[in-house]
């Protein structure tokens, strides 16, 4: 079976086509990025639609089609005519932290928690959707006139392109507005963050037939390109787990069953249709890649060559340390109000030195999120991980070293086409077989007292 997989993510819209052979890009479109205001990140919703419509024009023949999208990036857009009345607010959009801080001061930390597993940070779309009927007087008008359409972006898309207006369960479980015991959306959260429930999509199952798409092809599933990526790297049992270094860096471990555990994320992996629902946890840091990339534009290196070895014992060591809390602290912490900071600056500090301690700031964050993860889903199996920064060795030995865990680097970088496309094949009743070949890393000891630094520098920013 061949599948074509669209990956909508946060900087860019690919169209890979993934089969039993291996996996093909076929076409790549960035797209804008914009920062109207402090806190505030765009995507233009029409620019997305028209790479989408490229990534499909310029597809072959294929059996099915898959789509993964951003997570939590939201908008509004006119039922009539499918047109946006809003840009996209990307999941790294803060705007509504006021918002977020004014419900918890109020208590109302204890209702999303129980009913969708989310603490109250503006990452979610519910405060965001929330926001726009708040601050966007046409969305008042056309909920007037019952044609307000609220969602994520693959609703938005959905409804663009095939005409369904849905979403599926692994990205409704980002919203904040999904209750995660009975499936749907829960009254009492919509009315908490002023959402109509009226305007917001069907929740359909991950796989099945979804719809059809322009050109004939049968869409076959859709969901978060996070989860995709997690059954791209052939997780399929409780403990599985993965993490994708891209702008962010995001951790995900499959559970039996729903889990609550303090500061990290509860999750609908996927929902295949005809089947239970796959639970996960999930926990995420912001600033991954784009820590990287701030570094270097910076000037603190020239190539990323340059900070795949370092002569120096780890910055740590010598009592360098940095927080890459450059857009707040998420899971376990979830405090947007920090910022980033290095600790222990030296006269002989130099500036390959700030970069090696950003590359170990990003590690020690996920040791934070692993630790939390590991009070439920406690493992000794390799986690997964891929994306940009998995490509960097020094980093992958460091953050193997620091997890205490052995790692499995994929010599398939495509994981999260992989899993969208063999989603996509499974819900067009097939399958779509490849077993993953990759290298192996496994952890040296390293002193406690590494991660005990780096934890008196997270606390001095929060
Ligand atoms: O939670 C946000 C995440 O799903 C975005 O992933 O790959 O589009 O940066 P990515």
């Amino acid at each position: 079976m061949r599948a074509l997989a669209i990956d909508q993510g946060t900087t860019s819209t690919r169209a890979l086509l993934v089969d039993d052979e291996g996996i093909r890009q076929i076409h790549a479109i960035e797209h804008r990025q914009f920062y109207p205001a402090a806190n505030h990140v765009e995507h233009d919703a029409e620019e997305l639609v028209k790479n989408l419509q490229a990534c499909l024009a310029a597809a072959p023949e294929v059996d099915c089609v898959g789509l993964a999208n951003q997570g939590e990036s939201c908008l509004a857009w006119d039922a009539a005519t499918g047109k946006a009345i809003t840009p996209v607010i990307v999941w790294q959009d803060a705007r509504t932290t006021d918002i977020c801080e004014r419900l918890k001061s109020e208590g109302k930390e204890a209702l999303t928690l129980s009913r969708a597993g989310l603490p109250l940070d503006p990452y979610f779309s519910g405060s965001k959707l929330g926001w726009i009927l708040a601050n966007v007087p046409e969305a008042r008008g056309l909920l007037a006139a019952k044609r307000l359409r609220l969602g994520t972006t693959d609703a938005f898309f959905r409804d663009r392109l095939t005409g369904v207006f849905a979403t599926d369960p692994s990205t409704a479980s980002r919203t904040s507005l999904l209750n995660l015991t009975t499936g749907h959306w829960d009254a009492d959260l919509c009315r908490l963050f002023g959402v109509p429930p009226e305007a917001l999509p069907e929740i359909r199952p991950t796989t099945g037939d979804l719809g059809v798409l322009p050109g004939g092809r049968e869409l076959t599933a859709s969901m978060v390109d996070q989860q995709a990526a997690l059954y791209g790297h052939g997780a399929r049992k409780p403990g599985d787990s993965k993490i994708t270094f891209g702008t962010g860096a995001f951790a995900l471990c499959l559970t039996g069953a729903l889990m609550s555990v303090p500061g990290v994320l509860p999750t609908i992996a996927w929902a295949e249709s005809g089947k239970r629902p796959v639970y996960a946890l999930d926990g995420g840091v912001y600033a991954a890649s784009s820590a990287v990339n701030w570094a270097r534009q910076l000037g603190l290196f020239t190539r990323f060559d340059d900070i795949n070895h370092f002569d120096a014992a780890p910055a740590i060591t010598r009592g360098l340390a940095f927080v890459p809390s450059l857009a707040g602290l998420a899971c376990p912490h979830w405090d947007r109000s920090a910022k980033g900071a290095w600790m222990g600056l030296a006269l002989d500090t130099k500036p390959i030195d700030l970069a090696q301690a950003v590359l170990e700031g990003v590690a020690f964050r996920m040791l934070e999120v692993m630790d939390a993860m590991a009070n439920a889903a406690p493992g000794s199996a390799p986690i997964g991980i891929d994306g940009g920064m998995s490509r960097n060795p020094w980093f992958c030995q460091f953050l193997a070293d620091v997890l205490s865990r052995p790692l499995r680097i994929s010599d398939e970088p495509e994981l999260t086409a992989l899993g969208c496309g063999q989603l996509a094949a499974t819900g067009a009743g097939g399958a779509i077989e490849r077993s993953l070949s990759g290298r192996l890393l496994e952890p040296r000891a390293v002193p406690r007292e590494w991660y005990e630094t780096f934890r008196s520098a997270r606390l001095a920013v929060q």
